[in-house]
């Protein structure tokens, strides 16, 4: 452990200890969430499940509400409900991460954990810090525990990526399949142009560039956070494409996030069929699947990058956190994405609408209709469309429109500041932070329909002992 390392850790329990009781008295602090013990939350990294226990590491900048430099933020679960608090697990401590350990993944082999990241550097000059400037390198930590990294180590350099890159070629996603190993990573070219690159292994370390993916025109100028998975028997290449322009009720966020059905050889001679956006909502970004057992649970930052959202919990020293776990399925050519079975046992008593403040609702309605939540959060659904609009609570987020040829089912998952929306077994998903007055409750319903309601209990949460 060198001395940055050292006094980084001894800063951010110290920010931890001073920030948390100003922290924890925020009433927008969500119930079950995960969120930054004080401090910013971005990407969720490093998804697996080890041996019994889920990881869930994450962008986290301790020291500041509005982002700051960004470390490794740990949790981790054997049940995806109660919750251990782990210590940061990276810290920009090395030559090559010194200004962020960025976003990464972790690959799980004989019970260990290999953590792939990337590096940021900026060096100084009068630099854009696009097309030059800085380093994103790609490391690799090893771990047993998620804990303590036995190794650090720096892979690649920007020299070693394919030729007419810019300096943004980040966020690693690692897998083994057929006894190789692939990482695909999100790339900026010179031109503007986003694209994701595919490396591939046999040793973990030694990496070379196989494959570029991308569509034949233009879409978008950098493509963040890749991650490429078969499921059910289609491969889907998802990222978080910056720089793509509304169309209509496509793409109402400053940046999208979805995914592109991948037909014929990742590693050959491949095409993308159309992309799908996976969230129509505010606020949701980067997320990344991991394999349990025979399902593929995602997990998504429930935020959006520069987005001109003024999130009042800033006031109280945090912002942000993760969408609830999700399953994601693939059915009649898309996917689906649901909250995992688990959650379901987060439920408490039955409730009636007029009390429902933090509660999971169940709703089939009969025809075109609407409810308010918590008397200013708007969903309605008639004419092929269903609509999220804030009346108030919106802290500068107004309404997102979306196609639904017809809503035969809603599940509402509303937390002490978020909305999420599932429609018709999750094939479309509005995630949203939604900041009601404290003291606002209920849920009215305007048509007919057949409600379940349930008061939702909170994840339980503890130190790691
Ligand atoms: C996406 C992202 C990643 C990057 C990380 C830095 O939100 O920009 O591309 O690794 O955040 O925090």
């Amino acid at each position: 452990m060198n001395a940055l390392h050292r006094d980084l850790e001894r800063l951010v329990d110290r920010v931890e200890r001073e920030d948390a009781s100003h922290v924890q008295a925020d009433p927008y602090r969500q119930h079950f969430h995960l969120m930054p013990p004080v401090g910013w939350m971005n990407d969720p990294n490093g998804l697996c499940r080890c041996g019994e226990w889920y990881h869930v590491f994450y962008q986290y900048g301790p020291f500041d509400a509005t982002g700051g430099v960004k470390l490794w933020g740990h949790y981790r679960s054997r049940d995806l409900l109660r919750w251990e608090k782990a210590p940061a697990m990276l810290y920009p401590d090395q030559t090559w991460n010194l200004h962020g350990v960025y976003s990464g993944s972790a690959l799980i082999e004989g019970g260990v954990m290999y953590l792939y990241y990337t590096g940021n550097v900026k060096h100084p000059g009068a630099h854009d810090y696009i097309k030059t400037g800085r380093g994103h390198n790609t490391a690799l930590a090893v771990s047993r525990d998620g804990v303590t990294a036995e190794s650090n180590e720096l892979l690649m350099t920007n020299q070693d990526y394919p030729e007419g890159l810019s300096c943004h070629v980040r966020d690693p996603k690692v897998w083994r399949e057929n006894g190789r190993y692939y990482m695909v990573q999100g790339a900026r070219t010179m031109e503007d142009r986003g694209e994701i690159l595919l490396f591939a292994s046999d040793d973990k370390r030694r990496w070379s560039h196989i494959n570029t993916l991308t569509t034949p025109g233009v879409f978008g100028y950098m493509w963040e956070c890749p991650d490429l998975f078969e499921i059910a028997g289609q491969r889907v290449l998802a990222c978080s494409p910056q720089g793509v322009s509304q169309q209509g009720m496509r793409f109402q966020n400053v940046y999208t996030c979805g995914y592109f059905p991948l037909y014929g050889d990742f590693c050959g001679a491949y095409s993308l069929g159309a992309f799908a956006e996976l969230d129509c909502g505010f606020d949701f970004y980067a997320p990344q699947t991991f394999l349990d057992g025979d399902r593929r649970l995602m997990l998504g930052w429930m935020g959006m990058p520069d987005a001109e959202y003024e999130n009042p919990t800033v006031s109280n020293g945090w912002q942000h956190c993760a969408t609830v776990m999700c399953e994601v399925v693939w059915r009649d050519g898309r996917l689906l994405r649901r909250p995992v079975a688990e959650l379901e046992q987060l439920r408490g008593e039955r409730c009636v609408p007029e009390d429902a403040e933090i509660f999971d609702l169940e709703y089939v309605p009969q025809g075109d209709g609407a409810m308010t939540i918590r008397g200013s959060a708007v969903i309605e659904w008639r004419q092929g469309e269903l609509i999220l609009r804030y009346e108030t609570g919106g802290a500068g987020r107004t309404m997102r429109r979306t196609k639904v040829d017809t809503v035969r089912n809603l599940r509402v998952l509303a937390d002490a500041s978020s909305l999420e929306i599932f429609v018709n077994e999750g094939e479309t998903v509005l995630s949203s932070r939604y900041y009601p007055p404290v003291a606002a409750r209920g849920v009215c319903f305007h048509g007919e329909g057949k409600a379940k309601l349930w008061k939702m209990h909170a994840l339980s949460m503890t130190e790691m002992s």
